[in-house]
């Protein structure tokens, strides 16, 4: 594990990780779950934290989701095996708040990655969605089943079958975003939500935390586990090798 794949800084109760691969887009590898679990593991036993800000280095994007040329070579086991939903879900479950600070793009598992967190605030340069189907995969990691919480099933529905990406105002009115600022300001807003958070009762704000996500998850199991089923039967399809391979051609050729 390469420690700089997520970076972690401290300012008294908050504390911000970074995913640190700028030049591939943030793109989540397996590198990067595991520096991402190690970490929450950091942070995990920590009495004083009131709140988590995570966010992408670089200007251009949060997370583009799971690094397609390992995605390719992932079969059905690895589907089951849950790498990404597991670890979102951890994030989901983490004791304090975490807020996803967005600039750029966040598609497939980057959109996945901050609907786990708890809120998000984006600058207006932000662009999400679930492009899965167009690499012949669905979005397993809370695709299915947070995305429809958040907006409603029917927004869900139409940006998971389009696989089509939105722009910032559009993800504020939808609700899958809950702030819009400028880029340059994301952080700062971040940091004051973060900051209004951390002037309440520390045990009390992670009891509503938790008790919100146990009321607002009923078959939390089985939907995770509906997700990671229908994905081992498309990791194994050759619909899924064509399309994968085609946007790692399509990389190929414009380095030709
Ligand atoms: N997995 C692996 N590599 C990725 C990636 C991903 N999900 N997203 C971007 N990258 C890499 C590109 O291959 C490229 O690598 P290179 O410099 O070695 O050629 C680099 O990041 C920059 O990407 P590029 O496509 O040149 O940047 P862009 O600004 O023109 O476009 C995106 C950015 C995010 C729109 C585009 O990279 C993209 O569509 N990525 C895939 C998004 C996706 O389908 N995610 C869901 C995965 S489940």
């Amino acid at each position: 594990m390469t420690e700089s794949s997520c970076l972690l800084e401290r300012d008294a109760a908050l504390a911000t990780i970074t995913l640190n691969a700028e030049e591939k887009r943030n793109a989540i590898d397996l590198d990067m779950v595991q520096s991402l679990h190690a970490r929450l593991d950091e942070l995990s036993g920590d009495r004083e934290l009131a709140a988590i800000i995570l966010t992408g280095a670089g200007e251009k994007a949060f997370a583009a989701g799971a690094d397609i040329a390992q995605l390719r070579d992932r079969r059905a086991a690895d589907a089951m095996g849950a790498i990404n939903s597991g670890l979102f879900k951890r994030i989901e479950d983490f004791p304090v708040p975490v807020i996803a600070a967005i600039k750029g793009y966040a598609l497939g598992g980057g959109c996945e990655l901050a609907i786990a967190c708890d809120l998000r605030v984006a600058g207006r340069s932000a662009k999400m969605g679930q492009p899965e189907v167009k690499l012949g995969i669905i979005p397993a990691a809370g695709g299915c089943y947070r995305l429809p919480r958040l907006i409603g099933l029917g927004r869900a529905r139409e940006l998971v079958y389009t696989g089509k990406i939105i722009a910032a105002e559009e993800c504020l009115r939808i609700g899958l975003i809950d702030r819009l600022v400028d880029d340059d300001q994301v952080i700062a807003a971040a940091r004051s939500l973060a900051a209004e958070i951390a002037a309440n009762g520390r045990a009390a704000v992670r009891m509503a935390k938790a008790t919100m996500n146990a009321l607002a998850r009923p078959n939390e199991g089985m939907a995770s586990s509906m997700e990671s089923m229908a994905q081992a039967q498309l990791f194994e399809s050759e619909e899924k090798q064509e399309r994968m391979t085609a946007f790692l051609e399509r990389k190929n050729k414009k380095k030709g």
